[in-house]
């Protein structure tokens, strides 16, 4: 397995990331391991300006102070778990931090994919990207693709919807993750994910406008973004 195979790689149920495009924000797949597997995780800088169209300042704003909780959550979990690991605890208390952390993690790392991907002067779609060959191939057409898609992120339930890549196989899959941290196909690689928790769509769209919301991202998606991750 390569080291873009292997970061991309779904490890315990977390939805892995992708690789991104030179130039815009950073991905962790770019950045080398700093030989401190015990140093915390960072906030990611994400800067959205005046807000992106469709989706507006305040509602960018509140979104990226919920991803920072996220980070800092993870940290002290990472650090909580750890320590009781070494005291040698392993009951309720111990486990029910550990599936927390499961879903902290997950959360950080989805907001990350997602916010990497959406931009004001977000690329269509390359047609000749193997990506959109997968896509053609496997659904027929990219937007009968995209209507499977949005269906997917219209489903009822809190989550995300998710374009994923089995490296094993090639295989590409439409998913939907339960909150955060559920029923990932593990071993998956995560090419788009979309927020679909209220929080990001209810400010700008009200609770019945999510398939709105997922219309307004569509032209947001930068597919170098995407197509790297591939
Ligand atoms: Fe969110």
């Amino acid at each position: 397995m390569d080291r873009r195979t292997l970061l991309g790689t779904l490890a315990a149920g977390a939805v892995g990331a992708g690789l991104h495009a030179k130039g815009l924000s950073p991905d962790p797949t770019d950045v080398k391991p700093t030989g401190n597997p015990l140093a915390e995780y960072a906030p990611r800088a994400f800067d959205f300006g005046t807000g992106l169209t469709g989706l507006g300042k305040e509602l960018l704003a509140e979104h990226l102070t919920l991803y920072k909780g996220y980070v800092t959550r993870t940290n002290a979990l990472l650090k909580d778990v750890l320590a009781a690991e070494k005291e040698g605890k392993a009951g309720p208390m111990v486990q029910e931090l550990r599936r927390r952390l499961g879903f902290e993690f997950s959360g950080m790392r989805l907001h990350e994919l997602y916010f990497e991907a959406l931009s004001q002067n977000a690329a269509k779609p390359s047609a000749t990207h193997p990506l959109h060959q997968a896509i053609a191939g496997t659904w027929g057409s990219f937007d009968a693709w995209w209507a499977a898609f949005k269906a997917t992120c219209t489903m009822t339930g809190i989550g995300w919807g998710a374009l994923v890549k089995d490296p094993v196989t090639g295989r590409l899959m439409n998913a939907w993750l339960q909150d955060h941290e559920n029923a990932a196909a593990v071993g998956t690689q995560a090419l788009l994910v979309v927020d679909v928790w209220e929080h990001a769509y209810v400010k700008d769209y009200g609770a019945t406008g999510r398939a709105k919301y997922v219309d307004a991202v569509k032209p947001l998606i930068d597919w170098r973004v995407v197509e790297k991750r591939f």
